[in-house]
């Protein structure tokens, strides 16, 4: 089987370029399991019940999360009812949502989890521990498990790439909205890449306005970061080819589409 897995969607330019390009991927690759890491959707922060929906619509299976998770108050109000919806899953016992869902597509039942790492990010609960934990439950199921690592460090995605090798299918990081060219898999069949990259806009910082974060880091003074509304947009994912039984990860390719890149790794 295949797993599909796009990265951080960035306001609506990065919900329009899965609009428009998810439906093309999906019927070029034919994934099982399609994964969109949805915590900068809503406007650069959060996500909202009608652009989780949309991204179901769209042609994903699950919508994972961040560190923005919160940043959208309205999240609250559907996250517990939202069953393929995925935050953190070290986030503090007693927060909502959960972080492993388990999805059945293609006739492939998987897991997904989500994991959050402390460096550089507010401290919460170990994710080492928690995959160790989750990882656990995801087996009772299924040995195809998809855990997103939503971290700023590149070591500590490395480190939980290896600390998880052999346990899960693929340790895919996001979080810095960069590509990185490392896919590769691990000796014991585990499926890595430090950062799986952003979609949205294409000529911004990291998917947000220049001007705002140019003056931010001329003046230190505090600027409120906007999403840009025209201009040039881009995706990044990545396509994973699973070995059925053994869950096993057999191939990483990176996708990468923008105007200088129509880009897919082999
Ligand atoms: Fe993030």
């Amino acid at each position: 089987m295949k797993i599909l897995f796009v990265g951080d969607v960035v306001g609506s330019p990065g919900r329009e370029m899965i609009k428009e390009y998810l439906p093309k991927l999906k019927s070029k690759y034919r994934p099982e399991l399609t994964i969109v890491n949805g915590e900068n959707a809503a406007g650069g922060r959060g996500i909202t019940e009608k652009i989780y929906r949309q991204f179901l619509n769209d042609g994903a299976n699950v919508i994972t999360l961040g560190n923005h998770s919160w940043d959208n108050r309205e999240v609250f109000e559907f996250i517990d009812e939202a069953k393929f919806l995925v935050r953190p899953g070290n986030f503090p016992e007693g927060t909502p949502g959960t972080g492993l869902s388990f999805v059945k597509s293609g006739g492939f039942e998987a897991a997904i989890i989500n994991l959050q790492g402390r460096t550089f990010l507010p401290a919460i609960d170990c994710p080492f521990k928690k995959a160790e934990e989750l990882i656990q439950v995801a087996r009772s199921k299924t040995n195809i498990i998809f855990v997103d690592f939503h971290a700023e460090a590149t070591s500590e995605k490395q480190a939980m790439g290896w600390f998880l090798d052999g346990q899960v299918t693929a340790v895919v990081g996001t979080h810095t909205h960069v590509q990185t060219a490392d896919n590769r898999i691990l000796p014991n069949g585990t499926a890595y890449l430090t950062d799986v990259g952003m979609t949205g806009p294409y000529d911004g910082i990291l998917g947000m306005e220049r001007e705002a974060v140019l003056k931010r880091f001329l003046t230190s003074l505090p600027v409120r970061f906007e999403v840009p509304k025209e201009g040039r947009k881009q995706l990044s994912a990545c396509l994973i080819e699973v070995d059925n039984k053994s869950g096993k990860a057999k191939k990483i390719e990176t996708i990468l589409i923008n105007d200088d890149h129509m880009f897919i790794s082999e």
